[in-house]
């Protein structure tokens, strides 16, 4: 096994798990999952960190993916532990292997900085969103100010390696605005006792027009 392979096998994933599990990420979770509602589907769902703050009560189904093998089982002993059913699948938010209109809320937390092309997967999440379904959606990007801003671009060829693929400079609100989302934020700022250039969060609830 070669030492990038090692690296992206062992030493990131606990890298990741580690920063997105920080008391005050736990708390902007602790807000906004319990918000789902319906049929559920979380992109980039991981080692299922977020299961523990569902609202089982008011959800009728929970489907998941996560291109990372590795990660599934976790995500799927986290769906046990929760008792409920899940269906979490091997999957790229560029193409979700599920039929469109399918859910009321997609949850997507710490993922669009990962993925290849966040336009395509913001198109594909608007896709299986039923008329005015939501995206709740906690994720770090681009700083509003332009000094951190310039050090999140000279950072990130560096970072991304190191990071799995994360992006430093990738907007958030904006993006799904962009996409064709009407946006309601409910929180923004830079995480407490992280580095700037990585600590910038936005949080909210992105709606598909329509009933
Ligand atoms: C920083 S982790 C966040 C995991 C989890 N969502 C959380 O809140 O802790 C980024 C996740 O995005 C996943 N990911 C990377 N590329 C992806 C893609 N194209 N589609 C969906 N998920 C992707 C990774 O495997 C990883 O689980």
């Amino acid at each position: 096994m070669g030492l990038k392979t090692w690296y992206d096998a062992q030493i990131m994933p606990r890298l990741v798990t580690c920063a997105c599990s920080q008391g005050q990420v736990l708390k902007r979770r602790a807000a906004l999952i319990p918000l789902a509602t319906g049929d559920v589907f979380e992109l980039g769902c991981g080692g299922g960190i977020n299961q523990q703050f569902y609202n089982a009560g008011g959800i009728t189904s929970y489907a998941g993916i996560d291109p990372h093998a590795g990660l599934l089982d976790s995500a799927r002993a986290a769906a046990n532990a929760k008792g409920w059913p899940a269906d979490i699948r091997q999957g790229v938010g560029e193409s979700i292997p599920f039929p469109g209109r399918q859910f009321d809320t997609v949850v997507c937390t710490f993922t669009l900085c990962s993925v290849e092309d966040p336009k395509r997967v913001l198109s594909e999440m608007r896709r299986i969103l039923k008329p005015g379904g939501q995206a709740l959606f906690l994720e770090h990007g681009r700083a509003p100010d332009a000094n951190i801003a310039k050090w999140q671009d000279r950072i990130e060829p560096i970072w991304k390696p190191m990071a799995g693929g994360c992006h430093l400079t990738r907007p958030i609100g904006s993006a799904f605005r962009g996409a064709g989302f009407e946006v309601e934020p409910m929180g923004q700022g830079y995480l407490p006792k992280a580095p700037r250039v990585a600590g910038w969060n936005e949080w909210g609830i992105a709606r598909k027009p329509g009933m």
